[in-house]
């Protein structure tokens, strides 16, 4: 059969681009600052580094060369790896983990969308700020617009394809995440009083760390790396085969990093220079922050249009990375062309998004899972169940099943990093064993 040829990265700064913007987002910039703090500051920054070296990055590498050795989809990497097994279905479950995280990872871009122009124009007004949530996202219009609008974007760069899409727009949109980041970092760690956010961020209190704190840790570093539900296995599969994968991995997963670790030292200074309350979940995004912004003045017109342009950004890469697993699914598997399937597969996400953002407005009364709303229903299911069970299985399946030489051989073709027997350590009893018990917690068996 005659296929046409698979699209590649053409750079490796347009791969190493595009692979941080997929793991720099959403989970960086709102989340990672908060659990941080509420575990205890400095030891869990600590902790979780480790977990980034010992689970984060063989995974990371896993991923990757699964996909670089198939050159294919999730789906159809489990496929040529073990046909006729089950383990196709982890490719499946990466793929409905897409699905599901991008219909309402858009509905949440999109608040951010919102607010590149509102914190700007309500604060103007002088009205009370803990409002425009309630005003501008809980209105049915005015959420469903914001998230058609950011998948219009996303459907818009997948569209381009690899290179002339996913490569090319990450490649202008990381370094003006970078530049936004550190004008904001510069702002709030010379901001009068930003010592003692230091100090909430960084001092390490190891009363505050506990078991939970090391779970939170872990979940945190599946989903901030994108891994878990085959998206570096799509990225990996656009890779050539002369790259150097285990030095990719380390740039992808230092990028990640240090993006989250600014983003505390933008968040927690700033909350505590104003004497605000470093509070929990899109609280502290889009309600303590634009208080923050309010408060600075004139210049908070400018810096909370920064903050949410670089929220944006980081949430638009990542989205962008989302779509790319659905899409690459149908068009290797079912041989559907580029066009039809981000167009069909984009609609189909935005069609399921309505119900999240609905969950703002007209349905918040519905509660889902344990009385959570639509939103964070999504986001149980996908981020506590699907991601850890990806992992866990993506793990066995290398570690026991295909072979860590196999592994090891794929991986070190073209690198000058080698990965070494410490990574089949690491992938056969330390990956499962560590996810394996967050798995559990999240399931609620350990609680
Ligand atoms: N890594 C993204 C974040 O930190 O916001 C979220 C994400 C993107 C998870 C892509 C999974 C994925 F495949």
């Amino acid at each position: 059969m005659v296929q046409a040829e698979r699209e590649h990265w053409k750079t490796r700064a347009g791969f190493i681009a595009a692979a941080a913007g997929s793991a720099i987002g959403l989970g960086n910039i709102w989340r990672f600052p908060y659990i941080a703090g509420r575990y205890g500051g400095g030891a869990f920054v600590l902790v979780y580094i480790l977990l980034l070296i010992f689970v984060g990055y063989p995974v990371m590498n896993s991923e990757l060369l699964l996909g670089r050795k198939t050159q294919k989809n999730p789906v159809g990497a489990f496929k040529m790896l073990a046909p006729g097994k089950p383990w196709v279905i982890v490719g499946f479950m990466g793929v409905l983990a897409g699905f599901i995280i991008l219909s309402y990872y858009s509905v949440v871009a999109g608040w951010a969308l919102s607010y590149i122009l509102k914190s700007g124009t309500y604060m103007a007004a002088g009205s009370d700020i803990g409002n425009i949530f309630v005003i501008s996202i809980s209105s049915t219009f005015g959420g469903i617009f914001w998230h058609t609008l950011f998948m219009l974007l996303t459907i818009g760069i997948v569209y381009g394809g690899i290179e002339k899409g996913i490569e090319r727009w990450s490649k202008i949109l990381m370094p003006v995440l970078l530049i936004l980041l550190i004008i904001l970092v510069i702002r709030s760690v010379t901001l009068p009083g930003a010592a003692e956010g230091l100090a909430f961020y960084l001092k390490p209190d190891f009363s505050k760390f506990s078991g939970e704190g090391f779970l939170a840790a872990l979940g945190q570093v599946f989903f901030t790396l994108s891994l878990g539900m085959g998206c570096m296995i799509t990225y990996g599969s656009y890779l050539k085969k002369n790259e150097d994968l285990p030095l990719n991995a380390k740039y992808v997963v230092g990028a990640d990093t240090l993006v989250a670790l600014l983003a505390g030292f933008v968040i927690f200074p700033a909350v505590f220079a104003f004497g605000l309350e470093p509070t929990t979940g899109p609280g502290l995004t889009f309600i303590t922050l634009p208080a923050v912004f309010l408060q600075m003045g004139l210049a908070g017109h400018v810096f909370g249009s920064i903050f949410f342009i670089l929220l944006t950004i980081a949430a638009l890469t990542s989205a962008i990375s989302l779509l790319e697993v659905v899409a690459a699914y149908f068009i290797d598997e079912n041989k559907w062309n580029r066009k039809k399937a981000t167009i069909v597969m984009g609609i189909a996400i935005w069609f399921l998004g309505i119900f999240p953002s609905l969950g703002y407005s007209t349905l918040s009364t519905v509660k889902v899972i344990g009385g959570r709303d639509i939103l964070d229903s999504f986001d149980f299911f996908a981020n506590n169940i699907l991601l850890p069970l990806g992992g866990l299985l993506i793990a066995i399946f290398i570690g026991w099943f295909w072979g860590t030489d196999k592994a090891l051989e794929e991986a070190n073709q073209g690198a000058n990093t080698k990965l070494s027997t410490s990574y089949s350590f690491l992938i056969k009893y330390v990956v499962p064993i560590a996810v394996f018990i967050v798995f559990l917690n999240s399931i609620g068996i350990l609680r």
